[in-house]
């Protein structure tokens, strides 16, 4: 028996200030992209924005329904777009912010779960890392290399045989 350790380093910066223009942009592209969320049930809305390799951008919201799990998550609208649009598309970057009229939107949230599966497919699909940058409106921001980052020991096609 031998003991293994997951985890993954991730960058702290501590506002917008600190960025490089671009991902500064398309943080705000993000946070933008949350207005257009449709979230009347839980007043969270989710901005996601991608930055792709050839320069594009494209962007997705929450979008909820009052049979509950019907609503689908900002990340996932962008990618089920972006899939649709733009087949392979590599994104090199994804930005990610919320606002919320019940909470605070000081610090970084990080996709759920059922995201984290769908953006890592969709690495594993294009062959390229997903950056990812995390934030609120305000308070730190959290960069990651890859979305495989977050889900270590990932359920893949391969595993399908596939
Ligand atoms: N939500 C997202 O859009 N992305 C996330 O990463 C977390 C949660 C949405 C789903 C739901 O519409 C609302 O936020 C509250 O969970």
């Amino acid at each position: 028996m031998q003991k293994e350790h997951l985890g993954a380093e991730f960058s702290v910066y501590d506002d917008l200030s600190e960025l490089n223009d671009s991902d500064k942009s398309l943080l705000l592209d993000a946070q933008r992209a949350a207005t257009t969320a449709y979230a009347p049930y839980s007043h969270f809305r989710v901005g996601a924005a991608a930055h792709l390799s050839d320069g594009r951008r494209v962007t997705g919201s929450n979008q909820e329904n009052a049979s509950y799990p019907v609503g689908i998550c900002a990340e996932r609208v962008l990618l089920s777009t972006l899939s649709s649009i733009a087949p392979n598309a590599i994104i090199a970057t994804m930005a990610i912010s919320y606002e919320s009229d019940e909470v605070a939107s000081n610090q970084p949230i990080a996709p759920c779960g059922m995201c984290r599966q769908s953006m890592v497919e969709y690495e594993t699909r294009v062959k390229a890392p997903m950056r990812l940058i995390l934030s609120g409106l305000s308070g730190k921001i959290y960069v990651f290399d890859s979305c495989s980052d977050l889900l270590p020991l990932a359920f893949h096609h391969y595993h399908l045989g596939k």
